[in-house]
């Protein structure tokens, strides 16, 4: 594919692998723009503009998207207690679509007929900016310079001095970071063996349980409508919110993931996850709906939130299937409203206690007392009539598996 004359509009963090990817664009005769955007990493993006345009970008846009992150991709995930593998709150997974949309964007507003992202071609990313890109605007190209031309780490420092681009000075990180509001990743280096315990330099946002305080810390966390709306008593948007237990959970140890995970290009990888807000709100959210729902939707909510998050992390946000689950699941959360309160210590999030003005939960039914209004005659009808089909076949065939029963 030739880029010549081509407006390309690329995904640029300011680190050295996307640096590379704007002056091999430019290279190839295109006129490259960047794009950064803040989706709460916590980067500074000061002098991303700079840098950019001193590369050789046409121009640099540095955009605050941290709002429309937390209204549009970590809500609806919130809602649906999404978890890759039961673990992994996706966070990576949500940014991506948001980034590819803005990519689209920027690309429309200049006029660009090519987007770029830097993503490998061994990861799940790559899959999210294409088929996003794919999904909302099929008449973009997407180019993946790193993937396509396959350059490995020494060589972009090589080519990234010849270039004048700035190379990290100080001793490189082995590790490889993602960060966004709703958590941070680490992988690669001495974390390819999933038999290394991972060292405290891995971590930014968790104390070692070990270095907790050794108060536990109680924390309260209201919902409406299925998203936390308010940390301790004290209203505060979703997005001030999260950042503020993320400080509170990761202070006691809370958050931390180790986990194999299977990738969606067939490779296993070990990942080290720091989400200590996103697992305390889809937990604190969990206990909120056990509460709030019924039996029925509780049971069929669960098949809905897995294959939710594997959407997510199979990068097919914009989806008909997935924002068909999410028509289902904004029905179920019309209820969930109410209070959780955990109890943080030394690594371990625990639900202590949970209230909600329209609790299923009643009392008088469930307590042991004598003065309970549940009907316990009417229950010897009701397990004959459950029981009979069992009894039934046991009639016909003498009951079933006797040989493994124990004798
Ligand atoms: N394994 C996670 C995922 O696939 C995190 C990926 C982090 N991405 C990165 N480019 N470092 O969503």
């Amino acid at each position: 594919m030739t880029l010549e004359g081509k407006k390309v509009v690329l995904a640029y963090s300011g680190g050295l692998d996307t640096s590379v990817c704007l002056k091999w664009l430019e290279q190839q005769g295109a006129t490259p723009y960047a794009l950064y955007l803040d989706l709460g990493q916590g980067e500074p993006a000061n002098d991303v503009k700079a840098k950019a345009l001193d590369i050789g970008a046409a121009d640099a846009f540095v955009r605050d998207a941290k709002e429309e992150f937390v209204r549009e991709y970590v809500a609806p995930g919130i809602k649906a207690n999404a978890l890759y593998g039961g673990k992994y709150p996706l966070f990576t997974a949500l940014g991506r679509p948001l980034i590819a949309k803005k990519l689209v964007e920027a690309a429309r507003e200049v006029g660009a007929t090519h987007v770029a992202h830097g993503s490998t071609g061994k990861g799940n990313d790559q899959v999210r900016f294409d088929v996003t890109t794919a999904s909302i605007a099929p008449d973009l190209t997407v180019v993946a310079p790193v993937r396509d031309w396959n350059m490995n780490r020494p060589e972009e420092m090589e080519y990234a001095k010849e270039h004048g681009i700035p190379v990290p000075t100080t001793k490189e990180s082995p590790y490889s970071v993602d960060a966004n509001l709703w958590g941070r990743s680490i992988e690669a280096g001495p974390l390819e063996d999933p038999d290394h315990e991972p060292t405290e330099d891995v971590f930014e946002l968790t104390s070692a349980p070990e270095d907790a305080p050794d108060e536990p810390r109680y924390v309260e966390i209201s919902f409406e409508e299925g998203l936390p709306t308010a940390l301790d008593g004290e209203e505060l948007p979703l997005g001030e919110l999260i950042a503020s237990l993320n400080t509170i959970a990761g202070e006691h140890g809370v958050g931390r993931v180790d986990m194999i995970e299977d990738r969606l290009v067939g490779i296993k990888s070990r990942e080290i996850y720091e989400c200590p807000a996103a697992l305390a709100i889809v937990q604190a959210h969990r206990e909120l709906e056990t509460l709030t729902l019924t039996k029925d939707v509780l049971r069929f909510k669960v098949s809905v939130e897995q294959r939710y998050a594997e959407l997510t992390y199979d990068g097919l946000w914009f989806t008909p299937l997935k924002a068909a689950l999410d028509a289902f699941v904004t029905e179920t959360q019309k209820t969930v409203m109410g209070t959780v309160r955990l109890k943080l210590y030394k690594g371990s999030s625990t639900v202590v206690g949970r209230t909600a003005p329209r609790a299923l939960y009643n009392k008088d039914l469930a307590t042991y007392d004598p003065n309970s209004t549940f009907d316990e005659a009417a229950a010897a009808g009701f397990i004959a009539l459950w029981g009979l089909p069992a009894r039934q076949w046991a009639g016909v065939h003498g009951g079933i598996e006797q040989e493994t029963m124990v004798q």
